[in-house]
This record gives structure tokens, sequence and C-alpha cells, in this order.
């Protein structure tokens, strides 16, 4: 990604990682690894000035706060020979930063930091973002953060945008950092660079977020990395994903040019490629683009039958009254084809949530044997757990859960 960054910034910009206009930002750094990379190809006339003046990049955990910090530091060291505390890392939830009402942070040096990142005249984004969807841990705990100025920001332009019924997929967190990632460069031209889940390329919560990252950007590249394992069963997470994770992930190069004649490009790697072979192939960087044409519902990618769907009749047009029906979160629970197993099955599941100890994966093990990587979002159970009992309707006997 730190290579197409400064192919793209030489291609579209003339630039180097040495020009001046060159301020980059990592919103979401972990260990630092972007920023790393980016201060060994600096040349070395200039690094002592991006590095104090030009590199920027936030983490809002401490751990990996502390080990971006030595990481960067180190890195600087073994070019320089010098150690310097790297002034750009910020102790910030990134997302609020758009956000005037942010108080003090941390320390008052961090406050400091912060203040001088938030006036920067950022032009690169590059970064791996958080999502939800496969969160690799239900204690990332990340779901139902609310961040005002953006999610309103999602709001009013990639969901308002959508022709969508349900857009709940625009509350990933991967989502409103593309959100907030195209509000951040403002009206400078520059680039956003992300891997992330690549659940907006195709799906169709997504057609509002397509249109704008459109309007946005002039030039949007996309290598899709593909290991999507709810999408296609065979694939294995651990096996084919780059990050071992559930859902497809892809790399989004957006390039902000002002007057550039719009361009879409695309690549897809091949779907069973392992993990290995993804890599290799990122690494020696040679990729065939197809040139994309969305089309005027913000489909990037067409449906060989699209043509003849658009020309069916809707259900919406056929029936007055329509609703998601029954949404259980929880049908590989809830239903059954024998009553026998199903009641078992209930009662289990219901004792099991009782547990003081409870932990995701004994309930996994107990009420999904066969589904060993099920994810199950317990934790809107758990809450609700008083309330849960049994009853059989057909018997009507009931038995009351307890705490
Ligand atoms: C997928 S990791 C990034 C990995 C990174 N490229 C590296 O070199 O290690 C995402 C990181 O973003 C951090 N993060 C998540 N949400 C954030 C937010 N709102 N603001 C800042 N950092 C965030 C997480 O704590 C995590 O360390």
């Amino acid at each position: 990604m730190c290579n197409a960054v400064e192919k793209t910034l030489k291609d579209e910009f003339g630039y180097t990682l040495a020009s001046a206009q060159v301020v980059i930002l990592d919103p979401c750094t972990g260990t630092g690894n972007f920023i790393v990379n980016l201060i060994q190809r600096i040349p070395g006339r200039a690094l002592e000035d991006a590095y104090r003046e030009r590199l920027f990049a936030n983490e809002v955990m401490l751990l990996p706060y502390y080990i971006a910090s030595l990481n960067i530091e180190h890195a600087y060291y073994e070019r320089m020979q010098q150690y310097e505390a790297f002034p750009g890392l910020c102790f910030v939830d990134t997302l609020d930063m758009s956000d005037p009402r942010q108080g003090n942070l941390f320390v008052p040096e961090n406050t400091k930091r912060v203040g001088r990142q938030k006036k920067a005249a950022i032009t690169v984004i590059i970064g791996n973002p958080p999502y939800n969807v496969g969160q690799k841990s239900e204690n990332d705990n990340n779901q139902n953060r609310k961040y005002p100025v953006v999610d309103e920001r999602v709001r009013d332009t990639y969901a308002k945008a959508s022709k969508a019924t349900n857009k709940n997929a625009l509350g990933d967190m991967y989502v409103k950092f593309f959100r907030w990632a195209s509000d951040r460069l403002g009206d400078r031209d520059g680039i956003v660079c992300l891997v992330s889940n690549n659940s907006f390329v195709d799906q169709i919560a997504f057609d509002g977020m397509r249109q704008h990252l459109s309007m946005d950007f002039q030039l949007i590249e996309h290598i899709d990395l593909h290991g999507n394992v709810r999408r296609n069963p065979k694939l294995s997470g651990t096996t084919h994903n780059v990050f071992g994770i559930q859902v497809g992930v892809g790399i989004t190069l957006a390039v902000k040019k002002t007057g550039a004649t719009q361009r879409l490009r695309y690549h897809r790697v091949p779907e069973t490629w392992r993990k290995s072979e993804k890599l290799n192939f990122l690494t020696e960087g040679r990729i065939e683009w197809q040139s994309l044409v969305p089309d005027p519902g913000h489909a990037w990618i067409q449906l060989g039958n699209a043509a003849e769907y658009d020309g069916l009749l809707s259900v919406n047009d056929i029936f007055e009254l329509r609703s998601l029906g029954l949404t259980t979160a929880r049908d590989a629970v809830v239903y059954d084809f024998g009553q026998e197993v199903l009641s078992s099955r209930i009662k289990l599941f219901i004792e099991t949530i009782m547990l003081k100890s409870t932990r995701d994966a004994i309930i996994r093990t107990r009420c999904f044997p066969t589904q060993s990587n099920g994810a199950v979002a317990l934790k809107s159970a758990l809450i609700a757990a008083n309330m849960l009992s049994f009853v059989n309707l057909k018997s009507g006997k009931r038995r009351i859960g307890r705490m």
C-alpha cells in the first residue's frame, strides 16, 4: 500500500514522499507498520523534517499505541542513528476528532499533539480501519459506538443516497472511516488508501456510498482480495483470507484530483488463492486492471442478468404491506425440523446463558456443535437473560430461567 501511494503521488501529482505538500496520516495505526514502512522510504535529506512535521498516526488503544511508538521511533533511529520521540503519534479516537466538543486527551503533551494534527493540511490517509462485521472477537466491542458528527455525515450522504431498504450495514466502522477520511481531505487534492472489509464494492446497501465515493474522488482503484467465507463456505478464513478473518477484504486507493477525468479500476484475485499467494501477488504488484463503468443505480460490478432483473416487477409494486418478517438473529437455535430437538436445544441455550461464568466459546460448543466458527452475538441475549423463559405451547408447561 505504501508503494502504491508513493507511485500515485508521483504519477498523479509529480510529488515524492519528500515533497512538502505530502502530509500523511494513519488514522488507526495499530503497531505502526505503515508509518514504519514510510520512514524506510522517505529520502534521507527529507526524513527529519517529515518525521517532525508531516507524519501523523492515531491509535485508540494503549498497548498498540506504546508498541507503535517503539516501532516508529526505532525505525527512525535505524535511519538517522539518533533517537527522537515521534511527535506525530496521538493517543486519540480518530472519529471523535471531527467533533468540536472533544476535550483534553490523556496528558497535556498528547492534547498538544492532537491540536497540531487537527491543524495539519493532511493530503494522504493510509490505514487499516477496524470493522464490526467479522470483528475477530466479541471483546472488540466496538459495534455500537456512536460518533455524532461522523454518523450524521454517513446518514446525510451514504444513507440518504441509498435506495436500499435495509441500510444497517452502513453502521460498520470501516464505512465511518471512509466517510471521515473523505471529509478530512477537505478541499485539498490527495489520496485515501485503506485496506478494509470490501462489502461496499458490490452489496446493495452501499449504492449511496459508491455514489459518494465517485463524487468525492476522481480516480478509484480497488483490489478485491476475496476471502468472504460467508459467501463461499468452501473457503477458510485462516487459509484464504489475508487477515485470517471471515469477511471479504480489499485495498482501495482513491485519488482526489480536481479536474481529472473519472476513472474506476478493479482487479479481483482468484477466489481460491491462499493467503500466501495473495500476499505474493501484492508484493509483485503486477496488476491487470479492469475498467468499470458504474450503472445508473451506482452498481460498480454489474450482474450478468442485471438488465433483465431491472425489467421485472418489484414486490414493492405488488404488495401494499411489507416487512422483513421474523428476525431472530439466531436462526440456527430457534428453527429445526423436529420439535423434540428444537425444545431441548432451546432449553440448553437458556441454561447455558444462565451460567454465571458463561463465555461465548462454551455456548458455541454446547449449542452449535457443528458450527465451531459461527460468530454468535450473545450480548443482547445475556442482557435480556432475566427475561428468558421456555414455554412449551403444546403442553402449556413453563420454565422460567434465572440469573
Ligand atoms: C486493524 S488494526 C491496524 C493494524 C496496523 N496497520 C498495524 O500496523 O498494526 C486497527 C487499529 O485501529 C485502532 N482503532 C480502532 N478504532 C480506532 C479509532 N476510532 N481511532 C483510532 N484508532 C482506532 C485499533 O485499536 C487497532 O489497533
